[in-house]
């Protein structure tokens, strides 16, 4: 059988139309039912966002001489989020397409830098918690680096001694996460930047889901760990905005102490017949929209703006905490450092995947996660809204998924990001 061609085109209200009916079985973030991949603060910051989005959708950012508007708007967006995290002046960075990207060019910038300072070439190393994302794996298998994961303490955080232990004179790069993902608890960053420090190792810390909340957090007055370049040995941050920037999707930052450190990212070359080639990240063409998104909801939301729904996000983060923390067959992995949480069950009637296709029944989508089989909420501001439905539904799915009406295993148990 031959793959089919596109056959005669079609209409656009037709492809309007196909594009709605291909998506009723999405799950509907707009409404708050997804507590994972998806961010919002309201439809007017997501007005906001794809206006500015579709006015710079088919610009190209690979060379900003053609668009001058989007290297101002990526200074901007870069120059705040060195605000954020209280960079020195000698502070520099360039937006990424997100934590991923943000992530690989940590490691990519620490192996840059290793092998013009001393170089080693090969066998080298990162030492890293297992708490810490799996976008650090996919880095070392790109830049061929060896990934050492050091087991986090009962609390969940990163074990600075045992990372001690794990480094030697090959290692480039210790990582710190505030917060890590699969528990929502903040990595002891002032220690393992100062082991990083007395090693002279770069320490990157992954704030991709904490960078905007933390920063905003602090402002309203909240006790926050220490995390950024307020730490000495602190050598990078990301930062993403598609997350709790309220971006659309495409759009983060990685920032470095000095812009010596940011060289060791970016990537220049002349060996081609079509002339310098440099670019500060992986991609050539990008998209202006991601860009452009970033700036206007940054602006759009100001301060103020962040704070209201930062607190939104952290009240209802704590509020469901609470009450997972009281029910009686479930038991909350760890109290929430910031707006992201997970929890398991310590009911051996209760599989914690069926519940979760029970939630999903009920039109709610949580990330599955392990090990520990767990659930996981990245809470964000649009759940304020959605919270007493929620845990109302949660309640029932439970009692259900105990009764015996279902208590087969979980049809699966998920994948946080899939190859299709
Ligand atoms: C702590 C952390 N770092 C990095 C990433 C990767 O970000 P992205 O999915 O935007 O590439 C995530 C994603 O959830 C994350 O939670």
């Amino acid at each position: 059988m031959a793959f089919p061609l596109l056959g005669p085109g079609r209409t656009l209200r037709r492809i309007q139309e196909e594009l709605e009916t291909m998506r009723v079985n999405d799950v509907a973030w707009r409404d708050g039912r997804a507590f994972t991949l998806t961010y919002s603060a309201g439809t007017d910051v997501l007005e906001v966002a794809q206006d500015a989005y579709q006015r710079f959708a088919n610009e190209n950012a690979l060379n900003t001489d053609a668009f001058p508007s989007l290297g101002t708007m990526a200074k901007d967006v870069v120059a705040t989020v060195l605000g954020w995290t209280h960079a020195p002046d000698t502070g520099s960075g360039f937006m990424t397409s997100g934590g991923t990207e943000s992530l690989l060019l940590a490691v990519r910038a620490a192996r840059e830098g290793r092998r013009n300072q001393s170089k080693i070439w090969s066998d080298l190393n990162i030492v890293l918690p297992t708490s810490a994302h799996a976008a650090f794996e996919k880095a070392c298998s790109y830049f061929d680096v060896t990934s050492r994961r050091v087991a986090v303490t009962t609390d969940w955080r990163a074990d600075v001694q045992a990372m001690a232990d794990a480094v030697d004179d090959k290692t480039i790069l210790l990582v710190a996460s505030a917060p890590q993902y699969p528990q929502g608890v903040i990595d002891p960053v002032a220690e393992i930047a100062a082991l990083a420090r007395a090693s002279e190792i770069n320490c990157h810390v992954d704030a991709c889901m904490g960078g905007v909340t933390l920063t905003y957090l602090e402002r309203l007055g909240h006790d926050i760990a220490p995390w950024d370049f307020r730490v000495d040995g602190v050598t990078s941050i990301s930062v993403d905005l598609h997350k709790y920037g309220y971006t659309s999707k495409g759009a983060g930052v990685l920032v470095h102490r000095t812009k010596e450190l940011r060289n060791d990212q970016t990537f220049v070359t002349d060996n081609w017949l079509g002339g310098t080639y440099g670019s500060s990240g992986i991609l050539g063409t990008k998209s202006g929209g991601p860009i452009a998104s970033a700036w206007a909801v940054m602006h759009y939301l100001g301060d103020n703006g962040y704070e209201r729904v930062t607190e939104s996000a952290r009240t209802t983060a704590l509020a469901i905490a609470n009450h997972i923390d009281r029910h009686p067959s479930l038991v909350l992995l760890a109290q929430p450092d910031a707006t992201l949480l997970s929890f398991t069950t310590s009911d051996e009637q209760l599989d914690i995947f069926t519940l979760a296709d029970n939630l999903r029944r009920r039109g709610w989508y949580l990330d599955r996660q392990g090990p520990p089989p767990s659930l996981h909420l990245t809470v964000n501001a649009i759940h304020n809204n959605v919270m007493t439905l929620f845990l109302a539904h949660l309640d029932e799915a439970v009692s259900e998924s105990m009764s015996g009406a279902d208590a087969s295993p979980g049809t699966s148990r998920g994948a946080y990001g899939t190859i299709d």
